[in-house]
């Protein structure tokens, strides 16, 4: 007989058919009651133990965490709290959990102290959602852009270039560390290294994203990236998915209309395929909320919050149209930000953004034409001289959660620019090659994955919506 998933058991009509059910002890009530789950959903299945007629053995060994299997007959539930249970009529222990050393205790543990224990954090009711949801991003992901006839390109995981010019690269290379080859001069010679040159983690798929736009027209990857930045925040992380399609023929309208269109359609199919779990992380949050100031906490539950970015349009302003905001708000004439906004050309911090979302549109925000000089390379020089076509999806509770741009398409005016800020034009040949050969204007973004599930499931920290962080100092399982 075939093991039954428990979200499945629970939807299924019972007629005391006989079922297979495994999975792992939550509680064991009274000798008689188990709570198991399978992962499958965070409701528990209830298992009626006969414990007269159940070995002692047996129930000794029916403890929080143990993996059981379990042969009986579905029934109408006469407890309240669930319409089905199993009757037992064999219970095989799979894998022994000593309740006294088990971590996960039946009780309400700090994300902190779950984080120090992520290889079991998984079997937690917060974290089962969080992960299901999870899931669901990434299948709608590839779902939308395959409905929309993009091509899916896997782009390399270890590069010799650094794509966003700004220089957080994890290097790659099998020297002995402790017996670096040197060249005459004393410099590395990677020469001697694995690949012949010095190599390093991707930061970026777009470049080579780029090439795959430039023959096959809308691309995307979804794929790991490496960010050697020493940022200790709720929103870095040293090792992320990202999500980057890229299009030939289109422009900067055109790139925010289908990042919009993305970013509605990936929530829309979560609310839709996983609702059981949003709305059990929307009642966590509120709980946490509860623990706030009243001023501090959020106006919206994460339901609506989630509905509210459905049904309404992205504001879509420009750089100079923001600073002129931030800089007239009240909460900078009052000194409330940490960097006080001054003068065009600034960079903008997260308290910035956060504030254009939060408090001035209450909606997520594009900004569009920011200043050439805080963006990278690649980005289409705008006619003004100053600015050039990038834009930044500013989301509540986030920040940015895209950033994107079109295009240099101009091969004169890419080669000025990378001259300009010493990029190596000569390593990057085979990236200008594309603008010497049937160039064309194209725009892409990147969606980062982490951040989008941060949003849905309406978790704080980056670190608990990826399996496995790694941020600075930190690299366990
Ligand atoms: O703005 P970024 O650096 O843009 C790029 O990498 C472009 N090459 C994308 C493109 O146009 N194809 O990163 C894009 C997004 C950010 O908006 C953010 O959501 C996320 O990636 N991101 C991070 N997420 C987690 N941890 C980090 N350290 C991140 N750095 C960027
Ligand atoms: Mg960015």
């Amino acid at each position: 007989m075939g093991r039954l998933r428990i979200k499945d058991i629970l939807k299924t009509i019972p007629e005391n058919q006989q079922i297979t059910v495994k999975g792992w002890v939550r509680t064991f009530r009274n000798n008689s009651f188990i709570a198991l789950n399978d992962g499958s959903t965070n409701n528990n299945l209830q298992v009626v133990v006969d414990f007269t007629s159940t070995s002692e053995e047996v129930l000794k060994r029916i403890t929080t965490g143990a993996a059981i299997s379990v042969n009986g007959i579905l029934i109408a539930s006469l407890g309240k709290g669930q319409v089905v249970e199993v009757k037992a009529t064999t219970i095989e222990i799979l894998g022994d959990s000593d309740a006294e050393k088990y971590p996960l205790q039946p009780k309400k543990h700090s994300l902190e102290f779950l984080r120090e224990i992520a290889h079991l954090r998984f079997r937690t009711n917060t974290f089962g959602a969080v992960f299901r949801v999870r899931n669901s991003l990434a299948f709608a992901i590839h779902k939308f852009f395959n409905e929309k006839g993009f091509l899916y390109i896997h782009t390399p995981i270890i590069t010799s270039s650094d794509a966003e010019g700004a220089g957080e690269m994890f290097h790659v290379t099998n020297f002995d560390l402790n017996n670096i080859p040197k060249n005459e001069n004393g410099e590395i010679d990677y020469k001697q290294d694995f690949f012949g040159k010095s190599a390093n983690l991707t930061v970026s798929g777009q470049l080579e994203g780029e090439l795959a736009a430039m023959a096959f027209s809308d691309i995307y990857t979804f794929g790991p990236t490496f960010r050697a930045e020493n940022s200790n925040t709720t929103r870095h992380l040293a090792e992320f998915w990202m999500i980057e399609p890229e299009m030939a023929f289109y422009d900067i309208n055109d790139n925010m209309d289908l990042a919009e269109e993305m970013l509605q359609y990936v929530i829309k199919y979560a609310l839709e395929n996983n609702l059981e779990d949003i709305q059990f992380l929307s009642q966590r949050l509120e709980e946490e909320e509860k623990q706030k100031p009243q001023n501090e906490r959020s106006e919206l539950s994460l339901l609506d919050k989630l509905k509210f970015c459905l049904e309404n349009k992205f504001e879509r302003i420009t750089y100079t149209q923001a600073i002129e905001i931030l800089r007239e708000s009240n909460h900078n004439k009052k000194k409330k930000f940490n960097y006080l906004v001054d003068k065009w050309g600034v960079d903008l911090q997260s308290e910035h953004e956060r504030y254009l979302v939060e408090k001035h549109f209450k909606k997520p925000v594009i900004l569009i034409d920011y200043p050439k000089e805080i963006k990278s390379f690649y980005m289409r020089q705008n006619e003004d001289g100053k600015t050039v076509a990038a834009m930044d999806i500013l989301f509540p509770g986030i920040g940015e959660i895209v950033g994107g741009s079109q295009r240099e398409e101009r091969l004169d005016r890419l080669e000025t620019r990378m001259h300009e800020i010493g990029i190596p034009v000569e390593e990057l040949s085979w990236y200008l090659d594309t603008r010497r050969f049937g160039s064309c204007p194209h725009a892409g973004f990147g969606l980062g994955f982490e951040r989008l599930v941060l949003f849905v499931t309406g978790m704080t920290n980056i670190r608990d919506v990826i399996p496995f962080p790694r941020t600075p100092k930190n690299c366990e399982f």
